[in-house]
């Protein structure tokens, strides 16, 4: 049986439902920002804060094409439903290709050139020659850092010493003068406002550094020595995490950083030194 056009038309029901469920979206997901439902804590260095600001940047350009293309989604459901209607082939439009991977180009490379400043300071400058150096060691499943004591001079490792419950889980060589006053502790504390340099290795698979309030993620790489720095401008306890998949105590695997006053800090090196 032949039924004429206007018998064939489908029901309008699907198109209105689908763009009201696509508008219902937009709004939920624009609340879900704009009402900072789950702020990020406060940043403690400069890199830290020029982080946030890209980060912004990103989600205020990533969020109007995102409404504007969700929206334009709704609009087309609605205003080509099935009215009935012959159905167009289409084979696409060159002009309009080469328009939209223009323009996402050019966002993506101005996005960059944007962040350049805060990804040049954390990771293509030195960390200075004042930097305070502390070794970062991980393994299944914990932190383990190390401050090259009085004589600023990281003592030899030798990987055949490496004995966790006989108090060396670092393998640290007594036969190294350099070594005796190594100071080798569970949670890392720096002084506030100082340069620091870590020194990221690993001892078995790939793990991770993160520090929210630093704004700073980095592997640590069996075989590597990877360093990263940054200078913290806030006094307090924060949570050091791995962020890699590194085993079944993966989630169990974190430690703390702590900023100290400059005599604090020092507090800290010498009780640290009179106990190891
Ligand atoms: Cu170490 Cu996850």
């Amino acid at each position: 049986m032949i039924r004429s056009r206007k018998q064939a038309r489908g029901s309008a029901a699907p198109a209105f439902l689908l763009a009201l469920l696509l508008t219902l979206l937009v709004l939920a997901t624009v609340y879900v920002f704009a009402a900072h439902l789950f702020p990020p804590p406060p940043p403690i260095t400069s890199t830290a804060m020029l982080v946030d600001r890209q980060y912004d940047l990103t989600v205020y350009v990533a969020g109007i094409v995102f409404v504007v293309a969700q929206l334009g989604l709704a609009y087309a459901v609605l205003q080509y439903r099935d009215r009935g209607q012959r159905a167009r082939f289409v084979r696409g439009n060159v002009m309009m290709e080469i328009l939209w991977t223009s323009v996402t180009l050019i966002v993506f490379v101005s996005l960059a050139i944007a962040g350049r400043k805060a990804w040049g300071q954390d990771r293509f400058t030195e960390a200075g020659s004042g930097a305070i150096q502390i070794e970062v060691t991980t393994t299944q499943f914990v932190y383990t850092f190390r401050y090259p004591g009085p004589d600023g001079k990281f003592g030899r490792l030798d990987p055949r010493l490496v004995s966790a419950p006989t108090g060396n889980p670092l393998g640290l060589d007594p036969n190294d003068p350099a070594s005796a006053d190594d100071i080798v502790v569970p949670t890392l504390t720096v002084p506030v406002n100082h340069a620091v340099e870590l020194l990221l290795r690993s001892q078995d698979v790939v793990h991770n550094f993160f520090v929210r309030e630093l704004r700073l993620q980095q592997d640590a790489v069996p075989g590597m020595m990877i360093p990263v720095h940054f200078t913290a401008n806030r006094i307090g306890q924060y949570e050091i995490v791995c962020t890699q998949l590194c085993g079944l105590g993966h989630n169990t695997m974190h430690s703390f950083f702590n900023v100290v006053s400059e005599s604090d800090y020092e507090r800290f090196l010498k009780r640290q030194a009179a106990t190891q």
